[in-house]
């Protein structure tokens, strides 16, 4: 994946045999444009690697010392270097904010990971697995145990019966189910729709599979799909729609006659679907919906997923997609060579996750309504105009009661002088315009620090 970052489409690289199999299907996604392998390119990717990997180090807070001795390898500065594709894309909003949450001591209600840890059970599976020995390269597509959970889980949600063997491949979090369904299923020069906002992963990575990319804007107060927009945009040069139901950042939840009209459409064009449901288990004020369960919609849906939300074990990074054999197999060659295989233990662990009686997702829900609950009441009290969430554990907000220009303004006041992080949304958008008055909360966090953060926004948040 590091070399599809750092090549662009006409550079050259000369391969030297043997070489590890997995190489030339990276260099192809790469240089789709000449796929002949030339001119030698290692010994200028090398301090680029080494800058990156001092500025890493330097972003995750590493102390001074931890710097010292890489300071004495480094060789003269060099500017970044990155690949045409993904030039456009910078530090990812989530990583920036967290790194101001830490350097100003601010509550961080920004990105979405959980500051409680998942259960108990699902540890000890995962230490019972490494303790049994089972830690070796996983198969491909996913230990059996977890495929046969992942299609158990989806039979149960969906009424569909997939095969766990020919229709599921696990991933390395549903961030590489992404990739490898954009990197497996699509060529470059094909259109595909996104709804705006949308989550950040999907524009990089359709850019890295040199997708063309069409935007709808979802837009507030209740950010249903234009219809009209769609029906207009929807045509046969249109080779697959990607929809996140619940959906972040909005909280959205696809509606029946949404999705019904999505699917009418894309059956009538022969379009893809992809659909990311990771949040699919926070449906709090609707019932969730799947995509591949309307009536002709399986045989052209790739679903994705990640334990990640659910079990509040987000730095598992275990994730899967479920397609008919016939999408699986673009969505697995990709993933061949972007990760092989996932962590052999976590997957264990994972299906004892996915074993789950129905009580656990019951107390769950109960849980995120109580803090849900906590951070709207605190937020309408505040003076934000808050909209309202049916999923996700995320609100949006309008900051412009508050009279700062923008989304990112008003989020770096947030954090210096009132100490509570926010996500701008702005980021979500291809035109950053029309986020530019939106911010996003997550009440993914114990409900002491919810508090606390609506606590020091009644103190200290202003009209300017
Ligand atoms: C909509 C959406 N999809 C995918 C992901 C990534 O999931 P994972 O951590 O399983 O890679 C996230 C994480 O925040 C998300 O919000």
């Amino acid at each position: 994946m590091l070399l599809s970052a750092s090549l662009s489409s006409s550079d050259r690289v000369m391969l030297l045999r043997p070489f590890s199999t997995f190489r030339p299907a990276l260099l192809s996604s790469s240089l789709s444009k000449t796929r002949t392998l030339r001119s030698f390119a290692w010994p200028s990717t090398k301090p680029t690697l080494m800058a990156s990997i001092s500025t890493a180090s330097t972003e995750k807070g590493a102390s001074s010392t931890d710097q010292e001795p890489q300071k004495q390898l480094q060789p003269p500065a060099r500017p970044l270097q990155v690949a045409k594709r993904l030039e456009k894309f910078k530090t990812t909003i989530f990583t920036q904010m967290s790194m101001l949450a830490i350097k100003h001591g601010a509550i961080n209600l920004g990105q979405g990971f959980p500051n409680f840890d998942g259960p108990n059970f699902v540890k000890e599976a995962a230490i019972q697995a490494i303790r049994e020995g089972k830690n070796q390269y996983a198969r491909g597509h996913g230990i059996s145990d977890f495929n046969s959970a992942i299609a158990a889980r989806f039979r149960k949600d969906t009424g569909l019966e997939v095969d766990p063997e020919k229709e599921v491949t696990v991933t390395c979090g549903c961030t590489e189910a992404i990739a490898a369904t954009m990197l497996g299923l699509i060529n470059p020069g094909d259109e595909v729709i996104l709804f705006a906002p949308f989550y950040d992963s999907y524009e990089a990575t359709l850019s890295m599979a040199g997708a063309k990319i069409k935007c709808i804007t979802l837009r507030p107060p209740d950010f249903s799909v234009p219809v009209d927009e769609l029906k207009s945009a929807i045509s046969k040069n249109t080779r697959a729609v990607l929809i996140n139901t619940p959906h972040n950042p909005t909280g959205k939840m696809f509606t029946r006659e949404e999705l019904e009209l999505i699917a009418t459409l894309c059956i009538e064009n022969d379009v893809l679907v992809f659909t990311d449901e990771v949040y699919d288990k926070l449906a709090f004020e609707a019932e969730h919906i799947s995509m591949a369960s309307l009536p002709g919609m399986y045989e052209r849906t790739v679903t994705m997923n990640s334990l990640g939300k659910t079990f509040s074990l987000t730095g598992w990074k275990i994730g899967w997609a479920i397609a008919p054999e016939h999408l699986t197999w673009g969505v697995r060659q990709a993933h061949s060579f972007l990760t092989f295989a996932t962590s052999t233990p976590m997957q264990w662990a994972a299906a004892t996750a996915l074993r789950a009686p129905d009580s656990y997702y019951e107390e769950l829900k109960r849980d995120y309504m109580a803090k849900k609950a906590i951070l709207v009441e605190g937020l309408e009290a505040v003076g934000f105009v808050v909209y309202p969430s049916s999923g996700t554990y995320f609100i949006v907000v309008d900051h412009t009661p508050f009279g700062l220009e923008n989304d990112v303004a008003f989020c770096e006041y947030l954090i210096q002088e009132v100490g509570v992080v926010a996500i701008p949304t702005s980021v979500f958008y291809l035109n950053p315009e029309e986020g530019k008055n939106l911010v996003r909360f997550t009440f993914c966090k114990d409900e002491d620090t919810l508090k606390a953060a609506v606590h020091r926004m009644k103190q200290r948040l202003r009209k300017i």
